[in-house]
């Protein structure tokens, strides 16, 4: 089992738990992705959520009117994301599947648009996230867009070397502790999950992990490997602040060709 696997599948029932945290950033990230495709004329458009995790985003955007189908490999957060469809209303217009984002099973050109958020790729190797981009863009029909939000920028990250970072929700509190490794451009290391007890802390579990850091101009060039243009670059969508060498993280834009 790969430390993907363990984390989001076998551990999936504590995964859900920041992912939850984070409902109200998904239904700003909804709202700011929702705007983008309404101002090029794509309202309620067929929208790809990939991994779609709880359904976050995906569910938000079904309630702004888009068509939505959500696809992850973990089938508890998938069961999650479609009881929630149906107690936010919105089963009708956003459908789950379970499956591998490296082997997506959609018809040709199904999707006017794709979303990929919150650090979803450089999970496996590059060899990977290129058949990611590739299949991706076999579903997507020309002219269709691709968000891909919230990356780690590697050219922040070697510039400002933190070993820990922790993120807190209600529930839980998640320690990170990581090495970057240069050579391989991965961060390597540990998440470690504390579920709060009244006034303490219980460590729940801690979890090996390797994420493959991209810098705006590999993932650019990946896109372009792969039939994608680019068509934008921010620090962030919901913000729309501009990105610079400096951003912390950044999110693109890109079209298919
Ligand atoms: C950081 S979470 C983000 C989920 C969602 N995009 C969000 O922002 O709420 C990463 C997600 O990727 C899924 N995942 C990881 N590897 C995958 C793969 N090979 N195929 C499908 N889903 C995968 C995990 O199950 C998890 O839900």
């Amino acid at each position: 089992v790969n430390w993907a696997r363990n984390i989001f599948v076998r551990n999936a029932k504590l995964y859900e738990l920041v992912l939850e945290g984070m409902w109200k950033a998904g239904e700003d990230e909804a709202m700011a992705i929702g705007a983008v495709l309404q101002d090029r004329g794509m309202t309620g458009c067929k929208v790809l959520d990939v991994p779609s995790g709880i359904g976050r985003i995906g569910i938000p955007l079904a309630q702004l009117g888009f068509s939505v189908a959500g696809l992850d490999f973990s089938s508890y957060l998938i069961d999650v994301a479609r009881r929630k469809s149906k107690q936010f209303g919105v089963s009708k217009n956003a459908s789950f599947y379970v499956g591998d984002m490296h082997k997506m099973k959609f018809e040709e050109g199904e999707f006017d648009c794709a979303i990929n958020v919150f650090t979803s790729i450089g999970y496996e190797s590059e060899k990977e996230d290129l058949e990611f981009l590739r299949g991706l863009r076999r579903v997507v029909k020309r002219g269709g867009l691709f968000f891909i939000s919230g990356l780690r920028n590697r050219d922040y990250i070697i510039t400002h070397a933190s070993q820990n970072v922790y993120e807190e929700s209600e529930s839980l509190l998640v320690l990170d502790r990581y090495e970057f490794d240069v050579l391989r451009s991965r961060e390597r290391g540990s998440w470690r999950f504390f579920l709060r007890a009244g006034g303490a802390l219980r460590l729940a579990g801690e979890f090996p992990i390797s994420i493959r850091i991209y810098s705006p101009h590999e993932l650019v060039a990946m896109l372009e490997a792969t039939d994608w243009k680019l068509s934008g670059v921010f620090q962030s969508f919901v913000t729309k602040s501009p990105f610079s060498t400096g951003s912390p993280v950044y999110s693109l834009l890109a079209e298919a060709v």
